[in-house]
């Protein structure tokens, strides 16, 4: 395992004590490496104090080799995956003689700290948007701002002052951040051209002091085959689930394969009437693609996690864990997406099954997924002109939250009837459903309130749901049949739905009274 912590190259090898196949890259930062400006505070993934930037080979406009960021929640990011990066931490990102980044003094200027327990972590996050672009003027309106740092929480200063830094950076170095440069981009050059010279197609295979191994391969036959001849071995893929087994629940694993060397398990390809999203695929880099096709699923995927979870976690990791209220499974359901399963490689080996997405969910935390087999690929069939698509997420917070009902529904209405009518649900059953009882009570009839109506009834025979800390059975059954019927009004025109994201009302047409004055201590 080889990476770059700033311009020091990290080499990590068999029996090395950072060869932990799950020692996360907080502890190793901040006991090893005396880098303790990285703080804990959740360990799983919430409260951003661990924010990291870590920068993958790209390259920029001009076609030049350079890093692209991305922020990272160090707390459940296990250090071999750190393979073939360069990961900065606050340290990082101060000038050699001082001066400090115009992340850091935009928020000494506004006043963005308090006991700066968080600071680090929103510095980061702040660096990682600087980097991408997003902190240039354009970018730098208050919706992306929001979106860079809903995964930083902070308990003292209240955002107002650090939403504002965000804004303040076009003003501290408008030349440089037009440029998208600092004193780390010369850096970076360089880092990217190393990190070139480190790649190479072997597996990393590497075993812990304890004897616990750590496996990489770097192509899909490879990984099959790893696969296959340890079905008993932990798949990692983003770690956003698997990350909190190691920190929270104190889960020993003793053999970790991880996709993320995969080039074709990263990849979206276009294949005849679908989208191929392959199962390594963050969140981030589906997005776009995602918004694309259907504008709600894209919308979904942005409010899942903070922006460093949706940095690290996958699509493929989110169907794997079978999860009843992980949000893509509904959404990809609805749309009629199908699941690529391998097992072996090839040649002679190799076996590839294709099942509808929502086959794969058997019962709660049970999938159809048969030993040494594993999740390639989902392919999302490409919308009909005319299909009526919605997903809902409702959740106690808007950014940042997991889902107490999900709901998303594809309709295909001609001649004012209902022909096809797919609906899924997530947190309404053991595992992510299709409404039959719903579905029936649409097709094939007219697409009017009262046919909505009689489908809203349906439901509650499709479902029981529970009650849990997030919903009481009762509001998530109320609350399914009103997604339906949300579908329903905003298939009709005319009625405004939504505040924010995609398909809201712009700002200024809100009917609301601008705030002024003095704003609460709280943000
Ligand atoms: C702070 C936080 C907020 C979150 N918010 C949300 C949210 O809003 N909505 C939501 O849906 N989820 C949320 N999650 C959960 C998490 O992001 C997802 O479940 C994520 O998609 C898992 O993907 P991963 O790549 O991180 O998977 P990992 O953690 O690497 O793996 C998850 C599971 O899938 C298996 N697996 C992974 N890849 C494969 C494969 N290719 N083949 C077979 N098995 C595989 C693993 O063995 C494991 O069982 C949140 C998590 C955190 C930490
Ligand atoms: S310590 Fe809270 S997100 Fe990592
Ligand atoms: S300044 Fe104290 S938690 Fe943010």
């Amino acid at each position: 395992v080889r990476f770059l912590l700033g311009d020091e190259p990290v080499t990590i090898t068999t029996a090395d004590p950072a060869a932990d196949p799950t020692g996360t890259l907080l502890d190793w930062l901040r006991d090893s490496k005396r880098r303790t400006g990285t703080k804990e505070g959740c360990a799983e993934g919430d409260c951003g104090a661990c924010t990291v930037a870590i920068g993958r080979p790209a390259l920029d406009d001009a076609g030049n080799p350079t890093l692209r960021y991305e922020a990272v929640n160090a707390c459940i990011r296990f250090l071999p995956t750190l393979d073939g990066c360069r990961v900065l931490t606050v340290e990082d990102l101060a000038a050699p003689d001082g001066t400090l980044h115009p992340c850091q003094q935009a928020m000494v200027d506004c006043h963005g700290s308090q006991c700066g327990f968080c600071t680090p972590g929103f510095v980061m996050s702040l660096f990682a948007r600087f980097r991408d672009g997003a902190g240039t003027p354009d970018g730098a309106v208050p919706g992306s701002i929001d979106d860079a740092l809903a995964g930083n929480l902070c308990r003292c200063t209240g955002y107002r002052p650090i939403v504002d830094a965000a804004a303040r950076m076009a003003d501290i170095a408008p030349t440089d951040l037009v440029a998208g440069q600092d004193h780390l981009s010369a850096g970076d050059r360089a880092a990217a051209r190393t990190l070139a010279t480190w790649a190479d197609a072997r597996t990393i295979d590497i075993t812990g002091p304890d004897g616990r191994r750590f496996l990489a391969p770097a192509d899909l036959d490879s990984l099959a085959d790893l696969v296959a001849a340890h079905p008993e071995a932990t798949i990692l893929s983003g770690g956003t689930d698997v990350g909190l087994w190691v920190t929270k629940q104190l889960r020993v694993l003793d053999t970790v394969i991880w996709t993320g060397r995969v080039a074709d398990l990263a990849r979206i390809t276009n294949e005849g009437p679908h989208l191929r999203i392959g199962a390594a695929v963050t969140y981030t880099a589906a997005h776009g693609a995602l918004a694309a096709l259907y504008p709600d699923m894209g919308e979904l995927v942005r409010r899942i996690g903070g922006r460093q979870v949706r940095n690290m976690g996958t699509i493929g990791g989110n169907i794997a864990n079978g999860s009843p209220i992980g949000d893509t499974p509904p959404a990809l359901i609805a749309a009629g997406a199908l699941l690529v399963l391998r097992h072996g490689a090839e040649p002679g080996g190799a076996e590839q099954r294709i099942i509808p997405l929502e086959d794969f969910f058997l019962e709660y935390r049970r999938q159809d997924r048969r030993k040494g087999e594993f999740v390639e690929a989902v392919l999302l069939p490409k919308p009909e002109p005319g299909l009526i698509y919605r997903a809902y997420k409702v959740s106690k917070r808007f950014d940042q939250d997991i889902s107490a009902v999900c709901g998303a529904f594809a309709l295909t209405i001609t001649d004012g009837i209902v022909r096809t009518a797919r609906l899924a649900y997530g947190g309404m059953a053991g595992v992510p459903k299709r409404a039959a009882g719903a579905e029936a009570a649409l097709t094939g009839r007219p697409w009017t309130e009262a046919t909505v109506r009689d489908a809203m009834a349906a439901l509650a025979g499709d479902f029981t749901p529970m009650t849990d800390m997030r919903a009481g059975a009762g509001y998530r059954a109320r609350v399914a049949a009103n997604l339906l019927y949300r579908c329903w009004l905003e298939a009709q025109g005319g009625v405004e739905t939504r505040l924010v994201g995609a398909g809201a009302l712009p700002v200024e047409a809100l009917a609301v009274e601008p705030v002024t004055g003095e704003v609460g201590h709280a943000g």
